[in-house]
């Protein structure tokens, strides 16, 4: 019992308790991150008797509202930014993923014998004689040093409760690196099609979580060992596999992607990094081909794996809006940095890749460099080598000429009022013309530079202009 708020809320809760003559204990999440010296987040109060009754008590206490669901016999308030749950302990399933929650009041055991995991069916006695006592009829606490998930049931009862266990299993283990005992797991992969009776969101909101912890691929490597991910992502199990064919293999996909994720996630927190490294050679099963002679090839496995990622976003319900286009530009152009690594990488090439990736430039090269995998120490260290090469060219180049944000000088607007023309094709031209001037050939990206070239290719394309070129150097210099 960490912060001061919280002792105040727990000594109110327990006052009122009294007055109600009820017994009120603190459970779950809270009582595990204590023992574990995490932060702790929000409360949940178990209480033998109406959790809605105590809640507006204590909210009253705290001069707070309170929201309740009667539907569920929950009651939710919130004070000092501090989220506390309050609900009466069932006899039944904790959570039931049926439209008619089970709401049967019990005791305090068997309450704690429908949660989870024993790690998450721990309580603090909230009542005055045992203040604070640790109440753990499962061994949470046996668990908790030993690090291991293991549910307070059979394993076959507790994920039927409520099939989204099974990735929490997951999920736990993986932000806490624990184990997940052999007879839960098995349960699980005996389990593993229960899932689609889950909403996606439930399922996503647990891959997120799993995404964010510190090591990833050890969760999606459970989540395939398990039989699960065939049920929520099976394009990445299509990525599992070495094939052999006249004495020659290719790696196995699955794996690196997840030492790719993993890499990234050792550099960077951001969830949408993550989902790109995981993603990233996601077209390759549909592009993988043996070559006589050459071996096996995945020719433009970037740009299927690009054109896959709405779908996939749609399927995962994770959102569709600007980070889906972001994971989506980063699967596309994650060899375009590779590629650059040779003795003569021109400024073209280089001016060419700051444009593509705009100001995603230093996530691509995060994800490019994770992306250097390989068993041979010395191959890796000499490939990061002549990337380094790459990132110091980028850096150059990108002083020199500031393609970053590069937008070309000259828009449509002004080619229309130049030439007196309205919309057509030839705007187009001349624009594309500009931009390959600048990004090729080095001009300028100054409208002093590039008006010039404009009137060029005006002409060329049999355009008459109504403003000569000293009129229109003579406005921008007077405005
Ligand atoms: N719980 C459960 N079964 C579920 C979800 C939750 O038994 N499917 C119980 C567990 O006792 C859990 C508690 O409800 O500890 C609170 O659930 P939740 O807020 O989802 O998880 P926390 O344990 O608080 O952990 P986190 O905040 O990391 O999600």
């Amino acid at each position: 019992m960490e912060r001061n708020e919280d002792k105040q809320i727990f000594q109110i809760v327990s006052e009122e308790a009294h007055q109600l003559g009820v017994r009120a204990y603190i459970i779950g999440g809270y009582v595990r991150d204590t023992l574990l010296e995490r932060p702790c987040k929000d409360i949940d109060i178990v209480v033998e008797g109406s959790g809605i009754e105590l809640a507006e008590r204590v909210a009253q206490r705290l001069k707070t509202k309170v929201s309740v669901f009667k539907r569920f016999g929950t009651a939710m308030l919130k004070k000092w930014g501090i989220e506390v749950e309050f609900v009466g302990a069932r006899k039944e399933s904790y959570r039931s993923d049926s439209r008619n929650p089970i709401v049967e009041t019990g005791t305090l055991e068997e309450d704690q014998k429908r949660r989870d995991f024993t790690i998450n069916a721990m309580s603090f006695s909230l009542q005055a004689e045992d203040f604070g006592k640790l109440i753990d009829p499962f061994g949470g606490e046996k668990d908790l040093e030993a690090k291991l998930i293991r549910t307070p049931l059979d394993p076959d009862i507790t994920y039927s409760d409520d099939p989204l266990r099974m990735i929490r299993a997951i999920r736990f283990a993986t932000q806490l690196q624990f184990t997940i005992v052999p007879e839960s797991f098995e349960a699980i992969q005996r389990n593993a099609d229960r899932l689609h009776i889950l909403s996606k969101e439930r399922i996503c909101d647990e891959l997120n979580k799993i995404m964010k912890s510190p090591k990833p691929s050890y969760g999606f490597q459970l989540l395939y060992d398990s039989g699960l991910l065939e049920h929520i992502l099976p394009q990445l199990c299509l990525l599992k596999g070495v094939e052999t064919q006249e004495g020659k293999g290719h790696k196995d996909n699955f794996t690196h992607s997840l030492q790719v994720l993993d890499n990234v996630a050792e550099t960077s927190d951001d969830l949408w990094l993550r989902w790109a490294a995981l993603l990233h050679d996601i077209g390759k099963p549909r592009t993988k081909k043996f070559e006589v002679g050459i071996g096996w090839t995945f020719h433009s496995h970037e740009f299927i794996g690009a054109k896959m990622i709405p779908d996939l976003f749609k399927q995962l319900k994770l959102p569709l809006n600007e980070k889906m286009k972001y994971v989506q530009k980063l699967v596309g152009l994650h060899l375009r940095p590779i590629a650059l690594v040779q003795d003569t990488v021109t400024d073209s090439a280089i001016r060419r890749l700051l444009f593509d990736a705009g100001d995603d430039i230093d996530d691509l090269m995060t994800l490019c460099s994770a992306d250097i995998t390989s068993k041979n120490e010395m191959t890796v260290r000499k490939h990061k080598r002549n990337f380094e090469l790459v990132r110091q060219k980028l850096i150059e180049v990108e002083e020199k000429d500031a393609i970053r944000n590069f937008k070309p000088p000259v828009d449509g607007e002004l080619i229309m009022r130049v030439f007196n023309i309205t919309p057509c094709h030839a705007i187009g031209t001349i624009k594309e013309y500009i931009k390959n001037a600048i990004l090729d050939d080095g001009v300028e990206n100054s409208l002093q530079a590039t008006l010039p070239l404009m009137y060029k290719k005006g002409e060329e394309l049999g355009l008459t202009p109504i403003l000569t070129l000293d009129q229109l150097l003579k406005e921008f210099s007077d405005n």
